[in-house]
């Protein structure tokens, strides 16, 4: 049995799912092969059950794990698709609403479930959620590793679970979408560079998702193709990028260095 594990991941919660998520697979025997959404191609994904694993973006999937999707052909062999979501404080209705768009385009959604890993947003304007210090943080991730393996374990048992169905998920998730595309808009515009702290070493360039980030002689520049993913917000290794000037205040707008286990974030060139 061959299973296929697609992901994206902006600071390496979602990628510690999915590798905690391949090996507990491998050691039951099964084989799963790891694909990350912004360089996956979708002819790659050839399993008979595709494991969707994703961050919770404002009630939603990102934007390069929609791509692949729309891309991947349910009659490419992979008509069986498990939603896994993970998120910082609310998931509402996500994997539900995805759920929907993936039906009508025939693929049978078998399972939807979510597991909480540690928050990587604080910025200006979306910051009631403290990004938790070490300790904190890794007891987060324990209990989402041990919940991923309970999920992990009914998708292979056959159970149904399709959480994200009540009220109260559905009208919270729905809020946050309708909210979520003007916010995305005004953030892209607040992305600045604190000249002083810059060093252009150039790593924030290499994480970017879209190559939306130009470094030279001039300093850094963003183009016009941002996710807000805030690769190069969190892990810039100077903070020096901002997403509005109020977040220069790095002990109120705190940085989300990632999982902590020494993991580098994937680079794309
Ligand atoms: C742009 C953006 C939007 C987010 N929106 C939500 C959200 O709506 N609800 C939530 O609980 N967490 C939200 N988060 C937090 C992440 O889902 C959470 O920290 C996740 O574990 C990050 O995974 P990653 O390190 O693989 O990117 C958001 C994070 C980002 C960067
Ligand atoms: S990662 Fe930070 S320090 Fe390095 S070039 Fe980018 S903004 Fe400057
Ligand atoms: S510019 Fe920064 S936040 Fe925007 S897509 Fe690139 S890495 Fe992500």
């Amino acid at each position: 049995m061959r299973i296929d594990l697609l992901y994206f991941s902006s600071t390496g919660n979602t990628r510690l799912l999915a590798e905690h998520a391949r090996e507990w697979l491998g050691g039951r025997g099964i084989h799963a092969e790891l694909h990350e959404a912004v360089t996956t191609e979708p002819a790659a994904i050839v399993g008979g059950l595709l494991i969707v694993l994703y961050p919770v973006w404002g009630s939603d999937m990102p934007g390069p794990l929609q791509d692949v999707l729309d891309r991947l052909k349910p009659t490419s062999g992979n008509a069986k698709i498990a939603l896994i979501g993970n998120c910082g404080i609310f998931t509402g209705d996500t994997g539900i609403h995805r759920r929907r768009i993936l039906r009508r385009r025939g693929w049978e959604v078998v399972y939807v479930d979510h597991v909480m890993m540690p928050v990587n947003i604080n910025i200006p304007g979306f910051n009631l959620w403290p990004v938790p210090g070490p300790a904190e943080r890794d007891g987060i991730i324990a209990a989402g590793r041990r919940k991923l393996e309970r999920i992990m374990s009914g998708i292979l048992a056959g159970e149904r679970r399709f959480s994200g169905r009540g009220p109260l998920d559905r009208l919270g998730g729905w809020s946050q979408r309708a909210f979520y595309e003007p916010a995305l808009q005004l953030w892209r515009e607040s992305f600045a560079v604190d000249a002083g702290r810059c060093v252009r070493c150039g790593f924030c360039a290499r994480l970017c998702p879209t190559g939306n980030i130009t470094v030279d002689e001039a300093g850094v520049r963003f183009g016009g193709d941002c996710l807000v993913c805030t690769r190069c917000y969190n892990l810039c290794p100077e903070d020096a990028v901002l997403i509005g000037p109020a977040s220069r205040d790095t002990g109120r707008y705190k940085r989300y260095k990632g999982p902590g286990d020494g993991r580098r974030p994937q680079l794309y060139r």
